[in-house]
């Protein structure tokens, strides 16, 4: 996908995600929030002709390729396209809580336990200052969890995002107020692992 970059509907309805994520903030995550950053992205990239057959992974990972009175702004709003893409996308309302077959036994050997996993990514979550996303990332094959600030993303040659979890206050707080913990304690009856199984073992099949 290049420029112009369009918005990706949401996979599934307003309300799919009660009572774990009330419709009105999806509502407003997906259509305001995450809208404005397609939408600022493409306004950016009307200037630079030179960049607009770039896919969204190449303005995130070949950043020399960017001239430098655009490469916060590019960064800052592809990323927040990106990430805001990928958190949607790991989500459903299937309700199952445990990973299964070859990511779960990479869970297994990364983490010790899927309960120390869920405990691990959970701290990363509550503990990050301020805004931005905590992540399951696939670095050189091995599974990692890491969090980072505002809109940036984990992507390189070596590293690809599996699963993240929006920790923006928008993300939560019409319904949750102040208790990210609760936000991300329920987050985990929303993820959609068969999509990130399907991730892994795709992404385990390519050459490092
Ligand atoms: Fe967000």
């Amino acid at each position: 996908m290049h420029y112009p970059f369009e918005v990706e509907k949401l996979p599934y309805a307003y309300t799919a995600l009660e009572p774990f994520l009330s419709c009105e903030i999806l509502r407003f995550h997906h259509d305001k929030h995450y809208v404005a950053y397609v939408n600022k992205l493409n306004e950016i990239l009307k200037n630079y002709p030179n960049l607009q057959n770039m896919s969204l992974e190449e303005l995130l990972t070949d950043t020399e390729a960017l001239p430098n009175e655009a490469k916060t702004s590019i960064r800052n709003n592809a990323g927040g396209v990106y990430n805001h893409e990928l958190y949607f996308t790991c989500m459903n309302c299937s309700d199952s809580e445990l990973p299964t077959d070859h990511l779960a036994a990479a869970i297994n050997v990364a983490f010790g336990s899927i309960d120390q996993f869920k405990a691990e990514l959970s701290g990363a979550a509550v503990n990050q200052f301020g805004s931005g996303y905590a992540w399951l990332i696939l670095s050189n094959k091995s599974l990692e969890i890491i969090a980072t600030p505002n809109q940036d993303t984990p992507i390189s040659a070596t590293v690809t995002p599996l699963l993240c979890i929006d920790v923006w206050e928008h993300a939560y707080y019409l319904q949750y107020q102040n208790r990210r913990a609760d936000y991300v304690d329920n987050w985990f009856h929303l993820i959609n692992w068969d999509f990130v199984g399907a991730r892994y073992m795709s992404l385990m099949k390519e050459p490092v």
